[in-house]
This record gives structure tokens, sequence and C-alpha cells, in this order.
């Protein structure tokens, strides 16, 4: 059978299908900009972003926002209903308590499940209260039930003192939420204990987010000098909690005092104190310093993958043993910040990296973000005839070819324009429709993806193998057998 003679009778009959099935894939891409700040700002104008996902795939984003003073601070909470290409100001998180501000380490966390009185989905923020002369700190707890339209003060957390990192001050910062079943932990760096740590890592609980228990000590190390900080906190299939955290003064880097990545792995959030913190060493040496981030995605294989950002580089560094094991250095889009906020979004091949710029001095500062593949994705390139376009399918994971079109699993494909295709042996390209004239048949998977510039790409499934065609009114191209004869290397995007 030849090609040419599949292509109207499959083009019309696909095209249904896709005015059944129109989606929107989660998009990836470089640098895109939230918030560009004024020139009035104070320096460092922005930093320190963090995000949330809500269950309908909308997100939120705040940071430290040096707007000018008065009136006080607060934290801007930013919107994108598109996978984070656009975003706009919904809201600002006011401080209704102390008035001095909602100035450091904003953090972002949308509730599982019911907690405490407010429903799946209430968006809790917590961050430090903090007057214009830094003189007191105050991490407070704030939540919206309106996806962040508007706010309401909880309770408070942990107040401390000036808000200087000098050994002998005592402020409280940095906090990290997380539900751990029926209590949520807050993690922050802690400068209290003043005669014995210039800086340590606690965490309290609560169970009505009304009041919170003692203070539990995280990491804290003998030498006076050494500053661990930075908590954050993800969970392993294996029901172990890996955190990643910065030692300042840590023995990784022992040239010169420095902020190395240790990460601690545990069975129980609430008992990290007595684990020991491994240095984090990628295969090529590289040892990443400064405010990490650490998050786990289910893609990568049986163990899935955890990926740790930090300040030093521009990489992520990932591990698919569970913590254990290598971890290897890998090259994303996004620029260095002072710290990189990650997140695995509900398409959990794609990540989230954003940031707010460098600690000052800085005037060129901005919140920007990138998303990108985690696992690199195979491509699949079809060119078929001369007068076919030339639809490139991307599978997001290494899967059974015949789940290629497999609707019970979520964003199995991208299909992105080949700007630059690689061919595919022609001969190989034949399908065999003859029983059915090349139609569809009733009951067949079909599929259909959104190109970036909003063209529809309609895929399909039979005995044969698998079609694509692009819906540009009559052309299309076809591929039949076993996709898998059709990988080709990557590049093409
Ligand atoms: C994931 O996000 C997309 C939009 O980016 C949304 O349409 C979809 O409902 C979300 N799915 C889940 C399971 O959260
Ligand atoms: C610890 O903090 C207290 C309260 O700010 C201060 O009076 C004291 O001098 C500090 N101790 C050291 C060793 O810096
Ligand atoms: C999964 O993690 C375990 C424990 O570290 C390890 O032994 C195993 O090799 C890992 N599997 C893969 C595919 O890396
Ligand atoms: C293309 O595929 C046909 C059939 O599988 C094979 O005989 C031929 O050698 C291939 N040509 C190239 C250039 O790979």
């Amino acid at each position: 059978m030849r090609l040419s003679t599949l292509f109207l009778p499959l083009v019309s009959v696909v095209s249904v299908s896709a005015l059944e099935q129109p989606k929107a894939d989660q998009p990836t891409f470089s640098r895109g900009v939230i918030f560009t700040p004024p020139s009035d700002y104070n320096d460092p104008r922005v930093l320190y972003a963090r995000s949330a996902q809500f269950a309908d795939g909308s997100l939120i984003a705040t940071w430290e926002n040096y707007s000018p003073e008065p009136p006080a601070v607060y934290f801007p909470i930013y919107q994108s209903t598109d996978g984070g290409l656009n975003w706009k100001e919904i809201s600002r998180v006011q401080d209704t308590q102390q008035k001095w501000g909602l100035r450091y380490q904003p953090f972002l966390y949308i509730l599982p499940e019911d907690f405490a009185g407010y429903k799946a989905g209430t968006v809790l923020l917590s961050g430090s209260s903090i007057p214009t002369d830094l003189s007191k700190t105050q991490i407070e707890l704030y939540a919206s039930t309106d996806k962040g339209v508007t706010w309401a003060f909880v309770s408070h957390i942990a107040a401390g003192g000036e808000a200087r990192p000098d050994n002998g001050l005592t402020p409280v910062w940095e906090p990290f939420l997380m539900l751990n079943k029926e209590t949520l932990i807050c993690y922050y760096s802690d400068q209290r204990a003043n005669t014995t740590q210039g800086q340590k890592m606690v965490h309290q609980t609560t169970s009505d987010l009304k009041t919170w228990g003692p203070v539990i000590d995280d990491v804290s190390y003998t030498t006076y000098t050494d500053r661990p900080g930075m908590p954050t906190v993800a969970q392993l299939p294996n029901k172990q909690y890996i955190m990643s955290y910065e030692y300042g003064g840590g023995p990784a880097i022992p040239s010169s005092y420095s902020f190395p990545v240790y990460y601690k792995i545990v069975d129980d959030p609430e008992k990290f104190g007595s684990a020991p913190g491994i240095s984090l060493k990628a295969t090529d040496g590289t040892i990443p310093s400064g405010s990490p981030y650490v998050v786990w995605s289910p893609v990568g294989g049986e163990n899935g993958t955890i990926i740790v950002s930090a300040h030093s580089n521009t990489d992520v560094f990932i591990n698919k043993e569970l913590g254990q094991g290598l971890w290897t250095k890998v090259a994303t889009p996004e620029a260095s910040h002072y710290t990189r906020h990650i997140r695995v979004l509900n398409d959990s091949n794609k990540l989230l990296i954003m940031g707010g710029g460098q600690l000052p001095p800085s005037t060129t500062n901005k919140v920007q973000l990138s998303v990108m593949d985690i696992i690199p994705v195979p491509v699949l390139c079809i060119e078929a005839l001369g007068q076919c376009m030339i639809p490139c399918l991307r599978a997001t994971h290494t899967l059974p070819e015949q789940d290629v079109f497999n609707l019970e699993s979520k964003f199995l494909f991208d299909i992105l324009r080949c700007r630059k295709p690689t061919l595919v042996n022609t001969s190989e390209i034949a399908v065999d429709f003859v029983e059915d004239e090349g139609r569809w048949k009733a009951g067949e998977v079909q599929r259909s993806a959104t190109l970036l510039d909003g063209e529809i790409v309609h895929g399909g499934e039979d005995s044969a193998g698998f079609g694509a065609v692009k819906d540009d009114g009559g052309h299309g191209c076809v591929v039949g057998r076993r996709w898998r004869e059709y990988i080709l290397s990557p590049g093409v995007e």
C-alpha cells in the first residue's frame, strides 16, 4: 500500500478527534520573565523566588520584593494559567500583624489534603516579618482558600532577633513547610542558640495550624562558626525523606569558608537530627554550594530521580538511586540565582527552575524561570513523501511501543515542529491500512496535541502501528510499524 493514497482518508478521520481531545501540554522554555522590578526598588530589588502549582495546573509565584518604603514591603503573588509562560499579579500578602513588612524568604505550600479545618488546595505562605531596620525576625503563617487571591493571617511560628547573618545575632529564617501524616512541619534556620552555634537548622510542628510544638534540631554542628541552613525536603518513593542544605564551614570544601551542599536521608521527617550529613559531589568532581533545593520526580526509572539545585551552578545534580550512589551534573537553561527554586510540575517530566537573582549589591535582578525536561527525550522524526509536513514526535518517557498513545498515561508525548528534520528510512514508512481503506477503526486510540505555535497534530494507532498527521488542511504524513524503529538522536526542536 503506498503511503500517498492513505493521506486523505487518514487526515479526514483523525481531524474529528481533534475536536474531542484538544490538550495543552506543559511547555518547556528558557528564562521567561515574571517580573522586572522598577529602578526605584531597593537593592537587590527582588530575590528568593518560590512557586506552587494547583491541581488544575495553574501556578503561583512569590519572592522577596524590595519596593520603596513606606509602605511596608509585602510578598507579591503572581499567577500563570499557561504553564508559566505568562504571569499577572493577583494579590499582595501584607503584614497584618506586626506591620513591619513581609520581607524575607517566602515559601508557598499547597495543602495536598484537608488539614486543620482547611480544604485540600489551600495555599499556605510562610516567610519572615522583619522591620525596615532589620532589628527583629518573626516567621509567620498566612493562608489563602481562593488560590492566592485573598490572604488571612494564621499563626506566628518562631520569633528571633536581628535579621543579619552574623554569628552571635539571633534571627530565625528560611522556612520550608511539609505535611507529614497529621502534622505540618516547618523547617527553618535558627541562630538563637547563639552561645553554642552560629546557626543550626530546626523544625517545629503543628496539628491545628495555630499552636506550634517545641524546637527540634535537624542539623547542628559543634563548631561555633558552622552555619548549616536553607532546609528543603522531598519525599522518596521508598517512604524515606531527603533534606538538602548548605553547610557553611562544611569540610567538603576545605580551602576556604564555603557553603557546600550536604544532604541527610531519614525514615521519619521529624528525625533528621541524628542522621549523618553527606556531602553532595557529582561524578565529575563538582561540589555544588549555596542555597540548595531538593525535589523528587517519578520519572527516570524504578527509583525516580532526585534533583538538587544550588547557587554555584546553572546545572542541577541528579541521583537515580534514592540518594545512594552517584550524582550526575545536568545542564539547565536557567541562570544562576542566589537560590534556585525547583519544582516538579504535574507533568512529572517537567522541571521548573525559578530565581530572583543575586544577593546585594544587584541592580539587575528580575524574577524569571525556565521549564525543562527532566529526562532528555528521545526524538522521533517523521518524514514521509515530499508533500508531507514534518511533525516530530518526542516521547517524554521511554515507554513500551504499545503505550505511545495509551490514554491512561498522562502526557506521554509532545509533538513539536521539526525545524531540522532528521530523515527516517522512507522505505520503512508504510502502513498497512488496506483492510480498512486507511481509516482509523472505531475504538482505536487516537491522540492530538497542540504545537507550541498553536497548530494541532493528531496521532493514532492500530494493529499495524501508529500514525501522525499535522492538521494543515489535507496533507499529513504517517508512519507505521513500530515507533522504536524511528527513534533518532535528540537535537531537533
Ligand atoms: C496539570 O496541569 C494542566 C495544565 O498545565 C492541567 O490542565 C491539568 O488538569 C493538570 N493535571 C493534574 C492531574 O493536575
Ligand atoms: C546572644 O544574643 C543575645 C540577645 O541578642 C545577646 O545579648 C548576646 O550577647 C548574644 N551572645 C553572643 C555570644 O553573641
Ligand atoms: C534504585 O535504588 C537502589 C537503592 O539505592 C539501587 O540499589 C538500585 O540500583 C536503584 N535502581 C536503579 C535503576 O538505579
Ligand atoms: C531502509 O530499510 C529497508 C527495509 O528495512 C532496508 O532494506 C534498507 O537497507 C534501509 N536503507 C537504509 C539506508 O538504511
